[in-house]
């Protein structure tokens, strides 16, 4: 009796310590089994994937930029540089009269030889009163250098433009010290346009060292008077 109760006793009590060590090693072990492998497999696909795609991505873009990079640089500075120069020479070409464009294209030849021709209708030639190779009077003005008067004489005229009014309208305009009625009026009955353009291509073409305004004083002729 006394053993069957010890026994029974015992019995109890080992069933008690083999369920308290079943559950403690069934708690120790879930405990210490699932961190192992929820760390191994979450770490182990996802680093090595990025690194691979970081690698292949960084390294072939790097090594075939570097080459091309150095010959097309100078290329495209070199270029906006040399296109800024503008072109605005062309328009300050002053527009030039009828009268401007048929001197220059007229015989100066026969100009001079009109200019030395006496005119019965007029009683004189030009050279009768006018100097070609000086600026000094002789009865009108000297016409050495003419072209270059003749541009600042009336405001808005070039230079043939003037010269073309002082021979068919000369009261038109009267240079400074002269009488107006010396020079004869009939030019233009005389002379055909094209023959006096003629005249004022010949006229254009007297350029010299100035004798009256140089203020060298080079022995030329007598400077007196
Ligand atoms: C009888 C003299 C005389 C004759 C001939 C004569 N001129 Fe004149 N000419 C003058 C006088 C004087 C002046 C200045 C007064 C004036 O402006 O009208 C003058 C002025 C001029 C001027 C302006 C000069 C200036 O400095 O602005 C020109 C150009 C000119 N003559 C060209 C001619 C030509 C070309 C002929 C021939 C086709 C001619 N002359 C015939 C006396 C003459």
């Amino acid at each position: 009796m006394n053993l069957g109760r010890w026994e029974s006793a015992n019995c109890r009590q080992m069933l008690r310590w083999a369920l308290i060590v079943f559950v403690v090693s069934a708690l120790v072990g879930c405990g210490t089994l699932a961190p192992p492998v929820m760390q191994q497999a979450a770490s182990t696909p996802v680093v090595p994937a990025e690194a691979v795609v970081d690698a292949t991505a960084t390294l072939p873009p790097t090594a075939t930029s570097a080459p091309p990079t150095d010959t097309p640089m100078p290329a495209p500075t070199a270029t906006p540089t040399t296109e800024p120069t503008v072109t605005p020479e062309p328009t300050s070409a002053p527009a030039l009269s009828p009268i401007d464009r048929l001197v220059a294209v007229r015989d100066a030849e026969n100009g001079a030889a009109l200019f030395a021709t006496f005119q019965d209708a007029a009683n004189y030639s030009c050279s009768n009163c006018h100097l070609p190779d000086s600026e000094k009077t002789n009865l009108g003005p000297g016409l050495l250098n003419i072209k270059d008067r003749a541009a600042t004489r009336v405001e808005g005229m070039s230079a043939a433009e003037y010269i073309y009014q002082s021979i068919v309208d000369s009261k038109a305009y009267t240079v400074e010290g002269f009488d107006p009625d010396l020079m004869p009026q009939n030019w233009a009955e005389i002379y055909s346009d094209l023959e006096i353009f003629d005249i004022v291509a010949y006229l254009m073409t007297l350029e010299g060292r100035s004798d009256i305004n140089d203020p060298d004083p080079t022995p030329k002729d007598e400077e007196s008077d």
